[in-house]
């Protein structure tokens, strides 16, 4: 198993590497899918997905978003829809049962979800009657495993005991909670003032309630973030003793987040404090008995998603890393994204214009992409890279009927290259990812990507690697 040790890049190969790129939650990226999507389209993509032969065994995850929170973090990059006023939830709720009625006819009845997630925004901006009343609806259209995953991102601040309740009346297991930070100076420049306290006591009720996985969220790069200041905050999330962590680079990119001009970029740490926080935070955890699964999160040796890894067969779609191979993916709700069969579509993406086009009755598709055999191939090795970090090129050229080295001599010896800054290990059957290489994991994919070039002469699509 690596030691932090490993994880250590010299600044001069972060310096190299340092440019902006895709975070691939999806291959091929967001930004590449067409504008043309119908919702016809998607009409058919649900059909030929439910009329495979084994379409009734076939597992299903959904994912609904809730964009709503009550005040605006001025780091924030999620999709979200600040308002005071809750009554904003009512014609969303009714456009969420509108869209459950127009898409579950398409899902053969025989299916079951086996993992389901809600996300935001603020899930918990609707109260404990709208959570349980929207689960039942869910589940009384579709049908879920006894033993499914139902996962649920919260906001500690305006999280109460009755939402705790709530949520597991209605068959959530896992929490995950944002952070990002318990030093006061830091919390008051990024406008969320979240006291410990308040975030330990409901992690002793989740854990008392018998949520069976608690994450949480810690971000770096935050004006004010020192060694010495997020140190402090480690050892007070140890207390805590979460399952799995999420450590997430500040992403800053104000032309798309207007919003994030409020961060005082003098008081932003420069990069060599970022780089000394992140490795503080990588020896930490590794020296609290946590494994870095990559892409931003830890989780214990005996977790699913480590164990996964170590046989190779972790998997990833947007709700993030997961054990479940194979699954479709239904979003549900405004800029949600849906995965099926492999190829994608994205709901709108302003809550008026959801809102709007399920009130005629129809699909609220706003772009999507099928994706072509070639794309397929380079999604495999985009995701066994960033899950499990290792390349077969037999059972790979076995898969998808090409022959591995041929078609990818030139990625292969581009490869190579960074082979010799010791990011990766490579030969002529396989690909290993050293544990430098997993911090640097975005340049490796960036190599495989083929719709790069064409998106680098666009400027600001991306976040920087390093
Ligand atoms: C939807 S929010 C979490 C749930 C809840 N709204 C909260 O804030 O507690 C998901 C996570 O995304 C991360 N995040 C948000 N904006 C980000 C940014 N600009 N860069 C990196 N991570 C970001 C934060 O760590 C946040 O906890
Ligand atoms: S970080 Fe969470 S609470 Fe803050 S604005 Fe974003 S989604 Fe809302």
């Amino acid at each position: 198993m690596p030691s932090a040790f490993n994880y250590h890049v010299p600044r001069e190969l972060l310096q190299k590497y340092a440019k902006p790129g895709p975070r691939y939650t999806s291959y091929p990226t967001a930004p590449v899918w067409s504008d043309d999507f119908s919702p016809e389209q998607t009409k058919i993509l649900y059909q030929q997905n439910n009329a495979q032969a084994d379409a009734s065994q076939r597992p299903l995850a959904l994912y609904v978003h809730l964009p709503f929170c009550t005040s605006l973090c001025w780091y924030c990059g999620c999709n979200v829809k600040i308002s005071r006023q809750h009554k904003v939830t009512e014609p969303y709720l009714k456009a969420l049962a509108t869209e459950l009625e127009l898409v579950s006819p398409f899902i053969d009845p025989g299916r079951k979800v086996t993992q389901m997630h809600w996300g935001g925004g603020t899930p918990t901006y609707l109260s404990p009657d709208q959570i349980e009343a929207l689960t039942s609806l869910i589940k009384s259209q579709i049908q879920f495993s006894p033993t499914a995953e139902l996962s649920i991102e919260v906001d500690p601040r305006v999280t109460t005991a009755e939402h705790l309740e709530a949520l597991r009346r209605s068959g959530f297991n896992r929490i995950s909670m944002g952070v990002q930070d318990f030093n006061p100076d830091v919390q008051q420049a990024i406008h969320r003032i979240q006291p410990f306290e308040k975030t330990a006591e409901l992690i002793q009720l989740s854990r008392k309630l018998g949520f069976k996985s608690i994450n949480i969220d810690l971000m770096y790069g935050l004006p004010h973030q020192t060694v010495s200041s997020f140190a402090d905050t480690l050892a007070q999330v140890h207390s805590l003793n979460p399952d799995r962590l999420a450590l997430f680079h500040y992403a800053h990119v104000p032309w798309l987040k207007p919003a994030q001009k409020l961060i005082d970029q003098k008081a932003v740490p420069d990069s060599e404090t970022k780089l000394a926080i992140f490795e503080l935070a990588i020896s930490d955890f590794v020296n609290q008995g946590y494994r870095y699964i990559g892409m931003d999160h830890f989780a214990r040796p005996d977790d699913e998603l480590s164990l996964a890894q170590d046989q190779h067969s972790l998997r990833r779609n947007f709700m993030g890393y997961t054990t479940q191979a194979g699954t479709d993916l239904y979003g549900f709700g405004m800029s949600s994204i849906s995965e099926i069969d492999g190829h994608f579509i994205q709901n709108a993406r302003e809550v008026p214009d959801y809102e709007d086009r399920l009130s005629q009755g129809k699909l609220p598709t706003l772009r999507g992409m099928w994706l072509r055999s070639e794309d397929h191939l380079r999604k495999a090795i985009i995701e066994e890279l960033i899950c499990n970090g290792y390349l077969d090129f037999k059972a790979l050229s076995d898969r998808f009927k090409v022959d591995f080295s041929s078609h990818f001599s030139d990625e292969l010896a581009e490869s190579a290259l960074l082979a010799e800054d010791e990011l990766l290990m490579i030969n002529s059957h396989s690909l290993q990812v050293l544990p430098r290489g997993q911090i640097l994991i975005r340049n490796i994919c960036m190599i495989w990507d083929a719709y790069l070039r064409t998106q680098q002469a666009a400027q600001g699509l991306f976040s920087r690697t390093a």
